[in-house]
């Protein structure tokens, strides 16, 4: 069994904070694009955020928070910009995995991380397990993830594990495999940039999730921003396939 039931099972009412925000953090390339700058300067800029974001998280006692930083298919890019968008990802974990620490979040990766480069899969792992004891905010970030990919290393392990049971398979069985069956399903999911997709994101785990598009690129989505996305969270009603009435017995 996975750590938390599935919220589509439960019937969770909307807390005034989301307990789980998975973002998309799209538009840094066009962010510097308008300031005639290079790609790259987004993405620097873009990190900036992601501070920011921590920070806001924890002020506002979100549990878990999971960022998209690089997709499966990202190596699609050109050449330099993957390699520019991986020295990032390793100055990032140089430079803050101790003030994480300190502030008392546990980082983790999620994807697969045999492809990166063998020095950055190793701070990956010292970063983790730095911040393994902590428990003040869940920080999960996706990198070389993709949501099938998730699903179908997860069905492989399952399947490895008990080779004797043929069917009769549930999804209970399947979500200890996922990449993120320490963490309950997202709450809230937020792409900024504008794009309405999921981009191969978590496929599985945001099957009932409260979906917020929003036409800020990611450099210059900051607290206030955020803040936005979460009022918008708190106005709406997760029904889970039941009725507004059934609901309103329930919280009565
Ligand atoms: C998101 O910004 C960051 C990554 C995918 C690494 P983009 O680089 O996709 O920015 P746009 O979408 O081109 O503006
Ligand atoms: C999605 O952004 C992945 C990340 C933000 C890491 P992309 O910019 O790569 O997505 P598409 O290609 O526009 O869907
Ligand atoms: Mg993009």
């Amino acid at each position: 069994m996975a750590l938390f039931s599935s919220s589509t099972r439960d019937l969770p009412s909307v807390a005034a904070v989301p307990g789980h925000v998975a973002v998309i953090m799209d538009g840094n390339g066009r962010w510097a694009k308008k300031r005639f700058l290079p790609r790259v300067a987004g993405h620097v800029k873009g990190v900036e955020l992601v501070r920011e974001m921590v920070r806001a998280c924890l002020e506002r006692g979100v549990q878990y928070l999971t960022l998209f930083a690089f997709s499966s298919e990202n190596w699609r890019r050109p050449q330099e910009e993957v390699s520019l968008l991986m020295q990032l990802f390793v100055k990032a974990l140089e430079q803050e995995v101790d003030k994480l620490d300190r502030n008392g979040v546990r980082l983790r990766v999620i994807g697969d991380l045999s492809r990166f480069d063998p020095h950055l899969q190793t701070l990956i792992r010292k970063g983790e397990e730095k911040t393994a004891g902590n428990t003040r905010l869940d920080l999960t970030i996706a990198a070389n993830y993709g949501g099938r990919w998730d699903i179908m290393q997860a069905v492989n392990r399952m399947l490895a594990d008990q080779p004797e049971k043929r069917d009769g398979w549930l999804e209970a069985d399947l979500e200890p495999y996922l990449s993120m069956s320490f963490a309950p399903e997202p709450d809230l999911f937020i792409r900024t940039g504008g794009e309405e997709r999921i981009s191969n994101f978590l496929l599985w785990q945001l099957a009932y999730t409260e979906l917020y598009f929003t036409p800020t690129l990611w450099p210059d989505f900051d607290t206030a921003e955020f803040d936005k996305a979460i009022a918008s969270y708190q106005q709406r009603e997760r029904r889970f396939g039941r009725t507004s009435e059934q609901l309103a017995k329930t919280h009565a």
